[in-house]
């Protein structure tokens, strides 16, 4: 495929591309992805999951073999994710009843992940999935219950301190598909932003259907641009799964149909604003959606660009 012109080199923004660290040393994978992508997320690895230990040491080593990929393949870096409700851990938890400890454990922890790519990871998603799934407000969380509902802009503060660079995120999912978590969400960032919070960017993720109602997608890319932060399509994946509330007819078209609406409903959104697209995996054989934690069954998916032999799909033309 030498002759067609890779992805990267058409969109007129970052394009990007998550994966698992083990990834990043498999030939094929790595060549077909610093061909394509010019950005790189960590799916797992720059997770408190995984880098927080329980004695509050972090574990950095795969998310810097992550780095020197990206690096020495000209990929830039957005970092995912410093907070997140369904990730505390050992260390914080047995903090919880010590409300200031706790909280300088908070900074130290996001200081010290920011802090070793200070003017190498440009961007953060500070926290990730903040509000309650049918938009009744924020999710409850061991973060909220030791420092309240500021807990976010806590957190955006001691990213801003820690590199003062850094463009600052918040993620969050269904945002198209369930309009009132979309308001309850933009209304999050309004009142972040009206009390000075450092805050640059908004993440949505877009893990879709392929048969999302028409006209979804392009209502919240312009509500979401609306408040003229950057915006970042930060895990795209559109599933061909069968077993969403809405039948998917012709799952194939419905998933070209699908990414045009995003794509043009993105084109629409001034220049300046426009951080990227990231895609949730490389291959089809990469996404989450064919593990059996990330799907509901497992029916094979066909969700992203490239099969699971690394050709681009008619999706991706
Ligand atoms: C997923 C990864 O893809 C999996 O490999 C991991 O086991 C669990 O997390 N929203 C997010 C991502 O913000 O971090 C999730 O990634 C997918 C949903």
């Amino acid at each position: 495929y030498g002759d067609i012109p890779p992805l990267k080199s058409v969109t007129p923004y970052p394009l990007g591309v998550a994966t698992s660290a083990t990834k990043v040393s498999d030939p094929a994978w790595s060549a077909l992805a610093a061909r394509q992508f010019s950005r790189l997320t960590a799916e797992w690895e720059m997770k408190m999951e995984y880098v927080l230990q329980a004695d509050g040491s972090l574990k950095l080593d795969r998310a810097d073999k992550m780095v020197a990929f990206a690096r020495r393949n000209g990929m830039t870096v957005h970092g995912h994710t410093l907070i997140w409700y369904a990730q505390d851990g050992e260390y914080f938890q047995k903090l919880s009843a010590k409300p200031d400890a706790f909280l300088n454990a908070y900074v130290d922890y996001i200081a010290g992940v920011m802090g070793r790519y200070k003017g190498v990871i440009p961007s953060w998603d500070v926290v990730n999935e903040p509000i309650w799934n049918d938009g009744r407000g924020l999710r409850p969380c061991l973060w909220q219950k030791v420092l309240g509902d500021d807990y976010i802009g806590l957190a955006l503060e001691a990213a801003h301190r820690a590199d003062p660079q850094a463009l600052l995120f918040i993620n969050d999912y269904n945002l198209e598909l369930t309009p009132k978590k979309r308001a309850t969400f933009l209304k999050l960032i309004e009142t972040l932003l009206k009390n000075g919070a450092p805050l640059h960017g908004i993440g949505t993720q877009t893990h879709i259907d392929a048969g999302i109602t028409p006209g979804l997608i392009r209502s919240a890319i312009a509500d979401i641009a609306s408040l003229g932060l950057k915006v970042h399509i930060s895990e795209l994946d559109i599933s061909l799964r069968e077993d969403h509330p809405t039948p998917v007819a012709q799952p194939r078209i419905d998933q070209v149909r699908t990414l045009n609406e995003l794509l043009e409903a993105y084109q629409d959104v001034p220049a300046n604003q426009r951080y990227g697209l990231t895609m949730w995996a490389l291959r089809d054989s990469d996404s989450w959606l064919n593990t059996p934690q990330g799907g509901k069954s497992l029916i094979p998916d066909e969700p992203v660009l490239f099969d699971r032999l690394g050709r681009p799909k008619p999706l991706a033309q």
